[in-house]
């Protein structure tokens, strides 16, 4: 019988409708395995479900020689070896589409969180310092008709765009090429990575890791931004390297960050835990209970795909 093994528990949606079809094993930890556990669990496997903090790289595939399918529980697919697997005819699958509104959401919560300081404020309430309205109490950046950029016009920057409409803002934006139907949405412009920066008030990354995108937003990118901008990260941590954004939010070369990632998660630069002007996640983009659910329902298709003899729906590794 076709064995899948998960390693670490996803909504039962999912797992139910695979179980109508093969034998799976779900890690019995709350945790990230360990590398050996790893190594161990998916051998004699023919299909694995991966999360994003799984290394799926030459030794996985030494181990998971029966392996078919990897479906990684997760849009970004940064954490596996494509080439490698590849190599080895062994089907990547992601899970796009599904969680698309739920991350354009959380950078929109992002946003909303850094440019009217809600976390600040939340803080201050609890420690009992609210004494009565002030007139200069905790002023923050207004949001409609203001400039956004966003950097990496996919699926998921697209659809954080066109949530902008409300806000009557002004939208640039960053691609390999240009989006046509994108544009005529949404009045977005396709501009250059430098235009967007020293033009945007809110800067929105969503572009996937690759060694092109590492470090994109370095020292010399922030420092093009306005001392008044707001920096977003819901894509990965590093994309910006996180020193140099340390700097430029101490130094105030830009109002504040909101982080979802972050460069060695679950690591993350000390340094910004101590600072105001920054609201960090824990890497919770996809975490809606629908979205989860739909993406378990969606590893399952892709595996059920290659159990019924067809190409899985959402292979990354054509
Ligand atoms: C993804 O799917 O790549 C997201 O980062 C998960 O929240």
């Amino acid at each position: 019988m076709f064995k899948v093994f998960v390693t670490r528990a996803i909504p039962e949606e999912g797992l139910n409708l695979l179980r109508k079809y093969c034998e799976v094993e779900v890690s019995p930890y709350d945790r990230m395995l360990t590398k050996e556990e790893l190594l161990e669990k998916v051998q004699g496997k023919n299909a694995v479900i991966t999360q994003l903090t799984d290394k799926v790289d030459k030794e996985f595939f030494e181990a998971a020689k029966e392996v078919k399918i990897v479906a990684n529980y997760a849009v970004g697919f940064d954490n596996i070896d494509l080439e490698e697997a590849t190599r080895r005819g062994v089907y990547i699958t992601n899970t796009p589409d599904v969680l698309t509104n739920a991350t354009a959401e959380l950078a929109w919560a992002l946003l909303f969180a850094t440019a009217r300081r809600v976390v600040e404020s939340d803080k201050f309430m609890r420690a009992g310092k609210f004494q009565s309205w002030a007139p200069m109490l905790f002023l923050g950046k207004g949001v409609t008709g203001k400039t956004l950029g966003i950097i990496g016009a996919g699926r998921i920057g697209q659809a954080f765009a066109k949530m902008a409409k409300g806000f009557d803002m002004k939208i640039l934006y960053t691609a390999r090429s240009p989006k046509k139907e994108f544009e005529e949405e949404t009045g977005a412009q396709y501009v250059d990575l430098d235009t967007l920066l020293k033009e945007s008030d809110f800067v929105s990354i969503h572009v996937p890791l690759t060694p092109e995108t590492r470090h994109l937003i370095g020292e010399k990118e922030l420092k093009l931004m306005k001392k008044s901008a707001i920096l977003i990260n819901t894509g990965r941590g590093p994309v910006v390297d996180e020193k140099a954004l340390v700097k430029a939010l101490k130094n105030k070369d830009i109002y504040a960050a909101g982080l979802d990632v972050y460069e060695r998660e679950p690591l993350f630069e000390e340094e910004l835990a101590q600072l105001d002007n920054v609201v960090m996640l824990p890497h919770i983009g996809s975490a809606t209970e629908e979205a989860r659910r739909d993406m378990s329902i969606l590893v399952a298709q892709n595996i059920i795909d290659v159990i019924e003899g067809r190409v899985p729906r959402t292979l990354v590794n054509k």
